[in-house]
C-alpha cells in the first residue's frame, strides 16, 4: 500500500513542494487594494520603505491605531515582492514613553556597515498635532528584531516632516526631510554612524512646497521622486536630478498623471537580477483621501520607466508583473 503513494503525494506530506522555488517566477501584484500578508492578514506597511538583505526585501511601514496615531511600525519579508510575511512589530507604542501617544510615519531603514546597525530614521509627532516636526531614529543590530528608540529632535533645528533616507555607493548616508511648514525640502549628509546630521548639504527648490522624498541611484544618476503638499490627497509627483548627490539639482519635472494615479509616493526600490534592474514606484493610495483610517489605506506600485539617462515616465497599470529572479518589472494591462 506505501508503495502506491506517488512521489508528488509524499513531497506534500513532507512538506516539501515540486512547484517552483518561491522568488524564480514572475508574480502579479494588483493595484488599488489592501495587500495581504501570508497569513491572510492586512499589510500595514503604509508610508513604508524597502531594503534587501540577502535574499529577501524588507517591507517597514506605519501600523496605526483606528484614531491614526501610533501603534507600530511594522516589518514584513518577501523574496518575490508579493508572498509577504509578517515578522516583527520592531518599534511599539511599548518601546519607549515618547511612543505612548505620538504619531510615525514614513519609517525608513538603512544598515550601517561601520558600525554592524540597522538604521530607522521617521517623523515623529506628539499624536495630537503637526507641530512638533521632528525626526526620529531607532536602531537593531538585526533587520528585523526589536528596535532601540534613540530619541526625537529638530535636525539642525529645523522642522522636518516627511522624510527619506538614502544610501550611496561609497557608505555615506543622506537624509531629505520636508522642512519650514513643508516649503522646504533639506538634504542633509550623515554622521558617519548615520545617527545624526553632520551638515545641511543644501535647501532644494526653497518654498516649492515638495513632500514625500524617495531617493535613488540609477546608473550613476540620482533621482529624487516627491509629491506636493495637499495632506492624503494625491497630487503630482515630480522628479528632479543630479550628477552628484551634492551638486546641483534639476528643477522637477512632472511624472505620471495629476494625482499619480491616485497615490503619492512612499518610496523607489530597484530590483536587481540576472537580466535587469527595474525601479519599481512603491505609493500610498491614503485612506484620508476618503475620510477613513490610515490602516485602510491602498498601495499603488507601478514600473519607472527610463526613456533616457535623465529621464523617468510612470504609466498606469492595473497590475504589475515582478520577477526578482530576472529584476524584470512590467506593467499589465
Ligand atoms: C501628507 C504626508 C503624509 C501625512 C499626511 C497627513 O502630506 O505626505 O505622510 O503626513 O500629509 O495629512
Amino acid at each position: 500500500m506505501f508503495l502506491k503513494v506517488s512521489l508528488a503525494t509524499l513531497l506534500v506530506v513532507l512538506g516539501l513542494s515540486t512547484a517552483t522555488p518561491v522568488g524564480a517566477a514572475p508574480v502579479t501584484v494588483t493595484n488599488g487594494t489592501q495587500f495581504k500578508d501570508t497569513s491572510g492578514a492586512v499589510v500595514h506597511a503604509h508610508g513604508g520603505g524597502m531594503l534587501k538583505v540577502g535574499d529577501y526585501y524588507y517591507w517597514f511601514g506605519e501600523n496605526r491605531n483606528p484614531d491614526n496615531t501610533f501603534r507600530a511600525v511594522s516589518v514584513y519579508r518577501s523574496s518575490d515582492l508579493r508572498a509577504w510575511e509578517f515578522r516583527n512589530n520592531v518599534l511599539t507604542q511599548s518601546s519607549n514613553p515618547e511612543l505612548k501617544l505620538a504619531n510615525i510615519e514614513r519609517p525608513k531603514v538603512v544598515y550601517n556597515s561601520s558600525t554592524g546597525q540597522f538604521v530607522m530614521w521617521m517623523h515623529k509627532e506628539n499624536g495630537k498635532d503637526y507641530n512638533e516636526a521632528r525626526a526620529a531614529v531607532a536602531t537593531s543590530s538585526t533587520v528585523d528584531g526589536n528596535y532601540t528608540w534613540r530619541g526625537s529632535f529638530r535636525p539642525l533645528g529645523n522642522m522636518s516632516r516627511d522624510i527619506t533616507l538614502f544610501r550611496d555607493d561609497d557608505g555615506t548616508g543622506y537624509m531629505v526631510s520636508a522642512a519650514r511648514n513643508n516649503a522646504d525640502l533639506n538634504l542633509y549628509r550623515l554622521t558617519g554612524d548615520y545617527l545624526g546630521v553632520a551638515n545641511l548639504v543644501r535647501t532644494l527648490w526653497p518654498g516649492s512646497s515638495r513632500e514625500a522624498p524617495a531617493l535613488f541611484k540609477r546608473g550613476g544618476k540620482y533621482f529624487l521622486l516627491t509629491s506636493g503638499a495637499t495632506y492624503w490627497q494625491p497630487n503630482q509627483q515630480k522628479y528632479a536630478t543630479a550628477s552628484t548627490i551634492t551638486g546641483t539639482w534639476t528643477s522637477p519635472t512632472n511624472v505620471g498623471n495629476s494625482t499619480a494615479y491616485g497615490s503619492q509616493t512612499a518610496h523607489v526600490v530597484a530590483v536587481q537580477g540576472s537580466q535587469a534592474t527595474s525601479y519599481l514606484y512603491l505609493g500610498d493610495r491614503w485612506a484620508g483621501a476618503w475620510n477613513r483610517p490610515v490602516n485602510e489605506s491602498q498601495y499603488v506600485w507601478l514600473p519607472l520607466t527610463f526613456p533616457t539617462a535623465t529621464t523617468m515616465t510612470m504609466s498606469w497599470y492595473p497590475r504589475v508583473s515582478i520577477d526578482t529572479a530576472t529584476g524584470v518589472v512590467t506593467g499589465v494591462q
